[in-house]
């Protein structure tokens, strides 16, 4: 039974190392962990495993001003998916404005997630202070999994 998902789009890879950084906390934490990135998986290949899951951790680049477009879909498909009441936390990397993740962490509490941590923002590359912080995001979210 998967614990906890960890999906994310990533375009020049710093959010999907920050991804690997949060599934790590979510390890650490005692949580069976999942990690989907979104150009190399389509939600329905994991949509089973997205409903069964007690937490959702989304993580998305600033592009344009805006979520990622796969992250975009992601929310959307929620929006058919019993997610009520889930677990839910967001990270990102960006480059000046980092809106993404504040729309991202407005739409999963409008579906109904409790947001227990972050958004936690990075610019550009995470550096290990950055990837440090990533990992305590997962902590945070497996905390509050095991009800703490
Ligand atoms: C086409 C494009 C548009 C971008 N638009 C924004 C933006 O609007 N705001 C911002 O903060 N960063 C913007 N960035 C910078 C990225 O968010 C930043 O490089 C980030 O580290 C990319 O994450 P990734 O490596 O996970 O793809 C943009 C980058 C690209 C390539």
């Amino acid at each position: 039974m998967v614990d906890a998902i960890v999906v994310y789009s990533t375009r020049s890879g710093s959010t999907g190392r920050m991804a690997k950084a949060v599934a790590e906390g979510l390890a650490e934490g005692g949580l069976d962990v999942r990690v989907y990135d979104l150009r190399r998986n389509i939600v329905e290949d994991f949509k089973e495993e997205l409903e069964a899951s007690k937490a959702i951790v989304v993580g998305t680049p600033t592009h344009d001003y805006m979520p990622a477009y796969e992250v975009n879909v992601l929310l959307s498909k929620m929006e058919e998916l019993n997610v009520k009441g889930k677990i839910g936390a967001v990270f990102g990397s960006y480059g000046w404005s980092g809106e993404a993740v504040y729309e991202v962490q407005r739409r999963m509490k409008s579906l109904g997630f409790e947001v227990v941590a972050g958004p936690l923002r990075i610019i550009e590359d995470p550096d290990e202070d950055g990837l440090r912080k990533c990992r305590e995001l997962g902590l945070a979210v497996a905390k509050r999994v095991k009800g703490g």
